[in-house]
């Protein structure tokens, strides 16, 4: 039976999976108990670690904001299908008050096993170094494990004032993202937080930090003493008109189109783009998987790419405790099959792999498609001028892929409604495979 523990940032925990900070993951926004209960039953099915939800400062809920937010799914027809999930919410609404939040890690610490990490998800002092630190000390007074600045959050960076304190160059307020994409501001909070606290300290990026920049950001919150990077928090999008109402938004209820996060499967390319390089550049510091994280395996792609540990968001309110249940069975029966006898032996294996462009060996001319006659319906998609080659013609009765223009690019093969394609090494050269009905 493999050994699904990892160590991450010198706490052994019992598996590599978690939930992540999520503050309208349970009916329970504002209910600490119920969001405790919830986060319980999550630990109940062996994750190594939960989440508290972002907790500010502020002590009172405002009586002005109740609770609010808008889902909305988008979809393409098929072949592209599930697109992402979008949000909409004002950060006043849903913030986790102290009071609450501090009591949530108290009894979350107290209930749960030893080896399932209690990692407080802390948000709210602008950029402000020692009210970062005054903050963070409360989450470790109250029995925190870890603490994970938010400074990634996409819902208080896209409000209007902070578009304003932006663009008027009066950051003090930067909250969220826009804090978390500031280098001359997050480099002393973070060194404050790290300095005042006993316990280990990360940081959950934006992806609004674009790569390279990712680079040089990730190297100085090293510097500053930070143990971990988490990444990525959602990034912030628009979304599409109604282009049957003039425009307005398509939200449920709403004719407006605020500036919104998004979530779930699109997210996974700007996680991995940050866990590849970050991995290849900035060395010497722990990551962790979450975003666009949403099928089993890509727990095990995240932890190839260096991440240690990985936790689900958006996925979850899809599938609920099954999706992680399905994860730890798919990681044991993983491990099994794959001879890996613990998760340290394929954390980062994908690391060397990742290659800057000119570095690479094309091999053009050892690489061909080919197709299985049996599967392909002759739709023609492949040989509608997809091919750069020009290497694919099709008549009635077959379809030709002529190796000596095939450079086995693969496109045929990705776009392939039927999967009939196939890249196969040609060991030996051959003109025009040929296959007919
Ligand atoms: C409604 C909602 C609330 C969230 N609350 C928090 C939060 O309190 N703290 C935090 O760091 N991230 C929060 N997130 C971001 C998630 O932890 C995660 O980074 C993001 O959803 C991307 O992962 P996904 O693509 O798997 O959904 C929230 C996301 C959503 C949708
Ligand atoms: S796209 Fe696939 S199914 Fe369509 S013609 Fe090409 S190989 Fe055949
Ligand atoms: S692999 Fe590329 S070059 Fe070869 S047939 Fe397919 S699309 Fe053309």
């Amino acid at each position: 039976m493999a050994d699904l523990s990892v160590t991450f940032v010198g706490k052994k925990l019992r598996s590599p999976l978690g939930v992540a900070s999520h503050a309208v993951l349970n009916p329970g926004v504002g209910d600490s108990k119920a969001e405790t209960e919830h986060l319980k039953k999550y630990a109940d099915i062996a994750v190594g670690y939960v989440h508290t939800p972002f907790i500010c400062p502020e002590e009172e809920h405002p009586k002005d904001k109740p609770p609010a937010w808008k889902f909305m799914s988008i979809r393409s027809r098929e072949p592209f299908a599930m697109e992402g999930l979008l949000v909409a919410t004002e950060a006043a609404r849903i913030m986790c008050r102290l009071n609450p939040g501090l009591s949530m890690i108290e009894t979350l610490r107290e209930e749960l096993p030893e080896d399932v990490a209690v990692i407080a998800n802390m948000i709210g002092p602008g950029a402000d170094p020692e009210g970062w630190a005054d903050h963070c000390e409360e989450a470790e007074d109250a029995g925190a494990d870890i603490i994970e600045m938010n400074v990634s959050c996409p819902i208080p960076a896209s409000e209007a004032r902070s578009v304003m304190a932006y663009q008027c160059g009066e950051m003090t307020e930067s909250a969220g993202c826009l804090l978390g994409d500031s280098p001359a501001l997050l480099i002393p909070v973070v060194k404050a937080v790290v300095d005042r606290v006993n316990i280990p300290v990360g940081v959950k990026l934006t992806p609004e930090t674009g790569f390279p920049r990712i680079i040089g950001m990730a190297e100085e919150i090293k510097k500053a003493g930070a143990k971990f990077i988490t990444g990525i928090n959602a990034p912030i999008t628009c979304g599409p008109p109604d282009i049957y109402k003039g425009g307005q938004g398509k939200w449920p209820g709403l004719s407006a189109n605020p500036i919104c996060a998004s979530l779930g499967p699109w997210d996974r390319f700007l996680l991995y783009r940050n866990l590849g390089v970050l991995s290849a550049f900035v060395p010497g510091i722990e990551l962790t998987g979450v975003g666009g994280l949403v099928e089993p395996e890509h727990v095990v792609e995240a932890m190839m790419l260096g991440a240690r540990i990985c936790e689900f968001s958006s996925g979850l309110l899809w599938k609920g405790t099954k999706l992680i249940e399905e994860s730890l069975t798919f990681l044991s029966n993983y491990m099994d099959q794959m001879g890996y006898k613990s998760v340290e032996e394929f954390i980062g294996l994908g690391v060397k792999y990742i290659q800057p462009v000119e570095e690479l060996d094309w091999r053009n001319e050892d690489f061909l498609a080919t197709v299985d006659d049996r599967l392909c319906t002759r739709c023609g998609r492949c040989a509608n001028s997809i091919c750069s080659a020009r290497s694919i013609m099709q008549n009635p009765l077959r379809l030709v892929i002529d190796s000596r223009y095939c450079i086995g690019c693969g496109l045929c093969q990705a776009i392939c409604p039927e999967n009939a394609v196939s890249i196969v090494e040609q060991k030996h050269p051959v003109i025009g495979v040929s296959l007919e009905k």
